[in-house]
């Protein structure tokens, strides 16, 4: 059985996908004519080629951009129904994913029209594909403070429905302090709280993540490592890192597969985890990114089990769901010794 197949096989979780990034340019340009929306590509060839990023933020704008095809319902469901589709043939068996309210509410689009079709995508995943999901709301970081608690005031009617909070877009300049009371105020409302910090940010970023945000993951944390009293924190509390290897090669955070930091994570005992970012415009789902840094970094058999572990582990799945995903894992690790 090749490395290829054993991944695919493997149960995994996805706990860090932006839904809005796994918008595909053939899918862009079907609710493009669908909503009569004038694009600024040619053709899908076209978009893809737009897809060449020297850091975040010239991602971020094209990101912002290709999610304004969105506007009814049923694109968010289909939207998501596509990307379950996508990872079912990956061997995952859960994700936990982000969407961007303000990226909709901004132009127009109510709060709901994304969370309904959102959560009727995740059911039909369930449904279908027997995957399970959970959604996590995130506030964009270069908006202020106002615009964040009047998301979470959006939310209310659907939070019971809501995992988490978290905080993505331009990292630099908008430290998670800014965002304190937020985070706060969405923990008396009993959300889970993650956010991205460490990923182009310094390890304070991620100090205040943990310190301020009092977060129950770490999105990317790939800077952590220059910080060795921090590495020693996160191994002690066992703080899982969703890290997104194709991302970073693609948005310059590592120059080269080679030099990515998962395993050295993982020979420091940081709770790591493989995860996606935003399949669509960083060159891969689940499974590529597992197999890009497996080939890249010779990741053992029990490498990838601990990953795999952890990706559950992890996760905001209740304690018994975990210990059966689990056991699956371990039965699979035992039908497939090395
Ligand atoms: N970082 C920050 N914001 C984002 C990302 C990311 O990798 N993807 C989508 N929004
Ligand atoms: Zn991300």
């Amino acid at each position: 059985m090749s490395l290829a197949e054993f991944i695919a096989g493997l149960p995994k979780a996805e706990l860090h996908l932006h839904i809005e990034g796994s918008l595909e340019p053939e899918l862009m340009f079907e609710l493009a004519r669908r909503n009569r929306i004038a694009l600024p590509f040619a053709s899908v060839e076209a978009v893809r080629a737009a897809y060449a990023f020297s850091n975040l933020q010239d991602f971020l704008d094209i990101y912002y951009q290709g999610a304004g095809v969105l506007q009814t319902e049923d694109d968010f469901r289909d939207l998501a129904l596509a990307y379950f589709r996508r990872v079912a043939a990956d061997g995952c068996r859960h994700v936990e994913l982000f969407f961007d309210p303000q990226t909709h509410t901004d132009r127009g689009i109510p709060f709901a029209v994304a969370a309904d079709g959102l959560l009727a995508g995740m059911a039909q995943a369930e449904a279908s594909f027997g995957i399970t999901a959970k959604l996590i709301l995130c506030f964009l970081r270069h908006l202020d403070e106002d615009a964040a608690f009047a998301t979470l005031r959006a939310a209310e009617p659907y939070l019971d429905r809501i995992a988490a909070v978290g905080l993505d877009s331009s990292e630099l300049g908008h430290p998670p302090a800014k965002f304190a009371r937020v985070y706060q105020a969405a923990a008396e409302r009993g959300l889970k709280r993650v956010a991205h910090a460490g990923e182009e940010g310094p390890p304070d970023y991620v100090w205040e993540a943990l310190d301020l945000l009092h977060v129950d993951r770490i999105d990317h944390g790939n800077r952590s490592l220059e910080d060795a009293a921090l590495v020693k924190r996160l191994a002690a509390e066992a703080m899982t890192l969703t890290v997104c290897p194709l991302s970073n090669l693609k948005l310059c955070v590592v120059s080269d597969m080679a030099a990515h930091p998962l395993k050295r994570m993982l020979d420091l005992g940081l709770h790591a985890t493989i995860n996606s970012d935003d399949p669509a415009y960083f060159g891969g789902y689940l499974a590529d990114n597992w197999l890009a840094v497996t080939q890249s970094l010779g990741l053992t058999r029990p490498d990838l089990i601990t990953l795999a572990r952890n990706s559950f582990s992890g996760s905001f799945l209740a304690p018994a769901e975990i210990a059966r995903h689990l056991a699956a894992i371990d039965a699979y690790a035992e039908a497939h010794p090395a």
